[in-house]
């Protein structure tokens, strides 16, 4: 498609995508009103506005094309028109239809990209995947003909919503704020993702962190996480669900990034507190008309730069050397480690690795506003208070493989106090970590080793809670 087409419909996707009426569609996504309560009313209101006009509701969804999500999109030719219904093909190498037998094309929007009807948009009512035949909501005033081509985006996003409704949402939420119906019994609370921060993933966290991979959600979502009521979807839910559900929650995930960048970015100058400050109002309405609209682009650049990021080669952590054999000696150097001032792991996980260090007990401070917590022992970046890993028991939320735990010790768990190693352990020293941390629960000698030539496979295959 030409680098016109793809511009137009960049900017004609929104209008195309808010979908048609109905009383559900007025449904809306929650605010950030922790947040938001901070600003001047008319500031809160601006930046509504903002995410309304750029992520819609949840049911009528709007695909924001500046960010990197795969929203699917379809492209293909008119074979004929009957009135409202269209009969088409799919150009199968660039439309992501594959796999989508739910009528999930319906509620998303044409867009002709030849003959008589080009840049003209017609929503649709219907679709039906086995004859491929679109019912539009409206007639066009000069409809397409046979050979026009098409594209339709946004069946992904609509996708995902639905299954994320049904199976996810009751406890992360509409918003995906965490705070789903389910949410006030867990203990942890399932994951808010608006902060953008996500615990268990395959990268790194220094100089800076990097955002989870979509096989780190995907891998989440299958597994689910042990000790934990986030539940395992495989097999409940087939691949192309898991795609889109995937999607969905990174879509979520930005727009409450993007909320909270847009409100942190007003408060500077249009906080609550300055409701009587003379001028304010119309400080704030040149602000609104000038330099606001430069912003909302340059924040949804910088959280879409991330996550795309964390999308490129080589954002895993991978160790160079493979691990470390799990004999007595390794063991016991690792024990020394998680028991010295180098790795300081029994500051929190204490002598025994029961999750019950000194720094469990005292008053720490917010690492954000440098406040001291009102209460002892250790919180996220939720707020939430939070407890050591009780490695005696051999319950692994990451994951139990050595490189899961490898990847722990090495990255730290993101939005967590639990620290990366990066700079401070070789990687000598992590598996040596990793040995002993996986031997805890079993609190005996190593095993003793076969012959050499099979250590490898030992180790990968039988070892302890492998
Ligand atoms: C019964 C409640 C429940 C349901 C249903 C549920 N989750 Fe969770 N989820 C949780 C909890 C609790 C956590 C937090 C666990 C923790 O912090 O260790 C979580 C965490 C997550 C995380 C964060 C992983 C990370 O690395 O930080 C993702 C992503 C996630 N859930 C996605 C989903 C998706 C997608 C669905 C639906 C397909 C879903 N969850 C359904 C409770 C639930
Ligand atoms: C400042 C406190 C702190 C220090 C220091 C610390 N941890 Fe942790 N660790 C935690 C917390 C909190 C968690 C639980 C995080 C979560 O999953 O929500 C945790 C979890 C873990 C887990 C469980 C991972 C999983 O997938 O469930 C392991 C293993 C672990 N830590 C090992 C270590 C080792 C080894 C060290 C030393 C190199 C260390 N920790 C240092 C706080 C700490």
């Amino acid at each position: 498609m030409s680098v016109r087409w793809q511009s137009l419909i960049a900017v004609m996707l929104a209008g195309l995508l808010a979908g048609c009426g109905g009383d559900a569609s007025k449904a809306r996504f929650a605010e950030n009103s922790a947040l938001a309560k901070q600003l001047l009313p008319k500031a809160r209101k601006a930046v509504q506005k903002t995410l309304d006009e750029h992520f819609g509701a949840p049911l009528d969804s709007v695909a924001w094309l500046k960010l990197p999500v795969n929203y699917g999109k379809a492209e293909g030719t008119v074979k004929s028109v009957d009135g409202l219904k269209l009969s088409v093909e799919f150009n199968k190498e660039a439309s992501d239809v594959d796999g989508l037998t739910s009528p999930e094309l319906a509620r998303a929007g044409l867009l002709f990209t030849s003959g008589v009807s080009a840049g003209k948009q017609v929503l649709l009512a219907k679709f039906d995947p086995k004859t491929n035949v679109f019912e539009a909501l409206q007639t066009l005033d000069s409809p397409p003909a046979k050979d026009d081509t098409f594209v339709a985006a946004g069946h992904f996003l609509r996708h995902g919503r639905k299954l994320y409704a049904r199976h996810c949402q009751h406890c992360h939420g509409v918003s995906g704020d965490g705070d789903g119906t389910t949410a006030k019994y867990l203990n942890p609370r399932p994951r808010d993702y608006r902060l953008g921060v996500f615990k268990f993933t395959s990268t790194g966290s220094f100089p800076a962190p990097i955002k989870a991979t979509r096989d780190d959600l995907k891998r989440v979502i299958a597994l689910g996480i042990p000790g934990t009521y986030m539940p395992s979807f495989v097999p409940m839910l087939k691949e192309n669900e898991l795609t889109a559900i995937i999607e969905y929650v990174r879509w979520l995930a930005m727009r409450g990034e993007i909320e909270k960048g847009l409100i942190t970015e007003l408060k500077g100058e249009y906080s609550r507190d300055r409701s009587k400050d003379e001028g304010i109002d119309k400080s704030l309405e040149t602000y609104l008309g000038e330099a606001y609209p430069n912003f909302v682009n340059e924040i949804a650049g910088e959280v879409g730069e991330k996550w795309s990021g964390a999308e490129e080669e080589g954002t895993a952590i991978t160790p160079k050397k493979p691990r470390t054999q799990d004999t007595a000696e390794s063991r016991h150097r690792g024990k020394e480690l998680f028991l010295g001032n180098k790795a300081k792991c029994v500051n929190c996980h204490g002598p025994a690795g029961r999750g019950n260090g000194p720094m469990t007990e005292d008053f720490q401070k917010n690492p954000t506003t440098n406040e001291v917590y009102a209460e002892r022992g250790l919180f996220d970046v939720w707020d939430q208070p939070i407890k050591p890993r009780d490695l005696t028991r051999g319950i692994y939320r990451g994951g139990r493989r050595p490189i899961d735990i490898y990847r722990r010790i090495y990255v730290g768990i993101k939005g967590t106090p639990m620290p990366g190693n990066s700079q401070a352990l070789s990687e000598d020293e992590i598996w040596d970590l990793v040995n002993y941390a996986l031997s805890v629960p079993y609190d005996s000698q190593a095993p003793k080793l076969p012959k050499p030539h099979s250590v490898a496979e030992y180790s990968t295959e039988h070892g302890h809670a492998n």
